[in-house]
C-alpha cells in the first residue's frame, strides 16, 4: 500500500481533499490525523473490518479497545445505551476537548471496536481538522494513537510516517500537536467516576464538575498486583532503548547526582543523555542534553516528552537520566508517562 500524505492546516481544516479522505474511511480504509492530544490512526468505528485493520496496522492486541471519536455532541446518543447525568455535565464542561468517557455501549458499536467489552470509550476532539475528517468519514472514527504498539504516541506527522508508512492509506500532516499527551480517560459506568488515565483534564477539573472522583489505584502504585481498568494501561508500555532513570530532589542535589552518574557512564564508554529543563540544561555534562521546557510550565514538558524519547532512540543513547517534574496540572500525566517509560525507576535523594 502506498501511503498518501496530505498537509492540512488547522486554520483551513476543510480543503477539497477532505472529501476524498472521508471516502477512504467510509470504504473501510485507514487515515491518520492530528488531534489536540496526539496523532490518531482512524478507521470507521462502526465497521468491524476497519477496527481489525487498525489492530493489524498498529501491531496491537485486539483485546485492547479503541476510542470512538465524534464531531457533534448529539452523536453520543447512538453509541451508548444510556447517558448518565455525569456524562452530560462532563460533555458540557470539557467537550470538545481532551477528555474520553467510558459508557455502556449500544448494539450499534461492534465488539471488535471495544475489544470485546460492553462499554465504549468516546471522545469529541477539539482539533478542527480531526472534526472535519470525522464528519467527512461518516461521524464515528475509531482511533488509537498513530504509533506502532510499544512506541511513544506521535506528536509530529514524521513519526506517524516512520511507524505507519505502507500500513495506512493516508496521513494528514497537521504540524505540531498542542498538548502532546493522550486524553484523560474517565470511567462513568461505576458508582463513583474513576480516572483510568491522567491527562490534560485533571482530577481537580473533573471534581469541580462532578464532586467525588477516584483514580484507578493500579496506575498510582507501581507494585499493584491488580489489573488496570483501561486494558491499554496494563500492556508493557513504551520504554526507550537506553536505560532511563528519574532523579528527584533539590535542584543542586539532582544536578550533582546525575553528573556523577554521567561521568561513570562516560568512563564505561556509554552514550549518555539527560532530560532537563530550560533552567538546568546548561549544568549537565551528558553527550546530549534535551530541554523539556520551563520548570514551571508542565504543559511545555508534556508537549516535548514523546519527541525527546523518540530522539534519544534515534541517537542511540544508552543511558538516560531525567529530572522529576511537578505533579500539578498536566504534570501529573507527564510523571505518569515518564515513570512508565522508566519502568518506575526513580531515585529520591
Ligand atoms: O488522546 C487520545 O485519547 C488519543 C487520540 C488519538 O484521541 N487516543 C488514544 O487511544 O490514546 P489509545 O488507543 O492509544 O488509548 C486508548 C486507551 C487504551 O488504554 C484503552 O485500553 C482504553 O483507552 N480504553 C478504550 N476503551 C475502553 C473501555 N471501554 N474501557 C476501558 N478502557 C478503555
Ligand atoms: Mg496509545
Amino acid at each position: 500500500m502506498i501511503t498518501r500524505i496530505v498537509r492540512i492546516e488547522e486554520k483551513n481544516p476543510n480543503p477539497p481533499e477532505m472529501k476524498e479522505l472521508g471516502e477512504i474511511i467510509k470504504r473501510g480504509g485507514l487515515v491518520a490525523f492530528p488531534t489536540e492530544t496526539v496523532y490518531g490512526l482512524g478507521g470507521d468505528a462502526l465497521n468491524p473490518e476497519s477496527s481489525k485493520k487498525i489492530y493489524a496496522a498498529k501491531g496491537r492486541p485486539s483485546d485492547n479497545p479503541l476510542i470512538v471519536h465524534i464531531a457533534r455532541e448529539e452523536d453520543l446518543d447512538a453509541l451508548v445505551s444510556e447517558i448518565p447525568e455525569n456524562a452530560k455535565l462532563l460533555s458540557d464542561a470539557f467537550w470538545p476537548g481532551p477528555l474520553t468517557m467510558i459508557l455502556k455501549k449500544s448494539p450499534l458499536v461492534p465488539t471488535e471496536t471495544t475489544g470485546g467489552l460492553d462499554t465504549v470509550a468516546v471522545r469529541f476532539p477539539s482539533h478542527r481538522t480531526a472534526q472535519e475528517l470525522i464528519k467527512a468519514g461518516g461521524g464515528y472514527i475509531a482511533a488509537p494513537s498513530a504509533n506502532l504498539s510499544g512506541k511513544p504516541s506521535p506528536t509530529l506527522a514524521k513519526y506517524v510516517l516512520e511507524d505507519l508508512d505502507g500500513r495506512v492509506d493516508a496521513i494528514i500532516d497537521g504540524g505540531d500537536i498542542p498538548i502532546g499527551l493522550e486524553s484523560t480517560i474517565v470511567d462513568l459506568t461505576g458508582d463513583v467516576p474513576m480516572i483510568l488515565r491522567p491527562g490534560y483534564i485533571t482530577k481537580k477539573m473533573l471534581e469541580s464538575v462532578l464532586g467525588e472522583v477516584k483514580t484507578d489505584p493500579t496506575i498510582l502504585d507501581a507494585n499493584s498486583k491488580e489489573r488496570p481498568k483501561a486494558p491499554g494501561m496494563r500492556y508493557r508500555h513504551y520504554a526507550p532503548k537506553g536505560e532511563l532513570t528519574i532523579v528527584e530532589g533539590s535542584r543542586e542535589d539532582v544536578i550533582d547526582y546525575i553528573n556523577r552518574a554521567l561521568s561513570d557512564a562516560g568512563e564505561a564508554d556509554l552514550k549518555t543523555g539527560v532530560i532537563a529543563t530550560n533552567e538546568t540544561a546548561a549544568f549537565y555534562c551528558a553527550d546530549i542534553v534535551k530541554k523539556a521546557g520551563n520548570r514551571n510550565a508542565p504543559e511545555e514538558t508534556a508537549a516535548s516528552l514523546y519527541r525527546i524519547l523518540r530522539e534519544f532512540d534515534d541517537e542511540n543513547v544508552e543511558v538516560i537520566y531525567s529530572e522529576s517534574f511537578q505533579e500539578d496540572g498536566i504534570g501529573d500525566a507527564v510523571m505518569n508517562r515518564l515513570l512508565k517509560a522508566a519502568g518506575h525507576k526513580k531515585i529520591v535523594l
